[in-house]
């Protein structure tokens, strides 16, 4: 059956090694799956002040309404100092609320960390799935998604080596069957 899948990206940077993995992943999903980038970058910093039904921000709706439109989140993040990038959190944050109204409820989730380093950026992967839990969402657990050594495997054009599209397409493969649980 065919799904729509948000992909969020953790990093802003337009060069981003995340984004370019996250775009070999894109490709690797059943020709009737929607895989689709979501934008992050633009959401104003969350603030229960501003998130009032008189002054909510648009771009606070226009996410929100992409997350809810989805069958699915995948998530391709790098690491930030052991965690996950301010701009992730701050978009699970908006997409998390008004209270009782959460776009990420009961959405099964992927997720891939990214380094150029070779913990793979295992601490952003883990820290991600402690919102998850909370947030209702059934995530992949394997394979468990870690690319390290980034640099290695992506070449000028942003296209991951001929090794790795099988490491790639095992974890699509997983979680198109996670999605067809659900
Ligand atoms: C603020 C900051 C903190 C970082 N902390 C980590 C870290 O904890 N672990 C890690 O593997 N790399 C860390 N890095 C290096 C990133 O992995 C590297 O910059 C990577 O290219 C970022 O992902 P991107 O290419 O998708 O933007 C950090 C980079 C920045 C800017």
């Amino acid at each position: 059956m065919s799904k729509k899948i948000a992909v969020l990206v953790g990093s802003l940077r337009k060069g981003s090694y995340s984004k370019q993995i996250a775009k070999n992943l894109m490709k690797l999903f059943p020709s009737d799956y929607e895989a689709k980038l979501v934008e992050i970058g633009n959401l104003p910093l969350y603030s229960e002040d501003i998130d009032t039904p008189e002054s909510v921000p648009a771009e606070y709706t226009e996410f929100r309404d992409q997350i809810k439109d989805a069958d699915g989140v995948l998530f391709v993040t790098p690491e930030y100092n052991r965690s996950i990038p301010g701009g992730l959190k701050n978009a699970i944050d908006v997409g998390s609320r008004p209270y009782g109204q959460s776009a990420w409820d009961k959405k099964p989730a992927a997720i891939v960390s990214v380094s150029p380093g070779a913990i793979s950026g295992f601490g952003a992967n883990h820290t991600l799935r402690q919102s998850l839990v909370f947030l209702n969402m059934p995530v992949l657990q394997q394979p468990e998604a870690y690319i390290g050594n980034v640099t290695n495997i992506l070449d000028k054009d942003g296209n991951v080596a001929e090794g790795t599209v099988g490491f790639l397409q095992s974890i699509v493969d997983a979680y198109v069957e996670l999605l067809n649980r659900y």
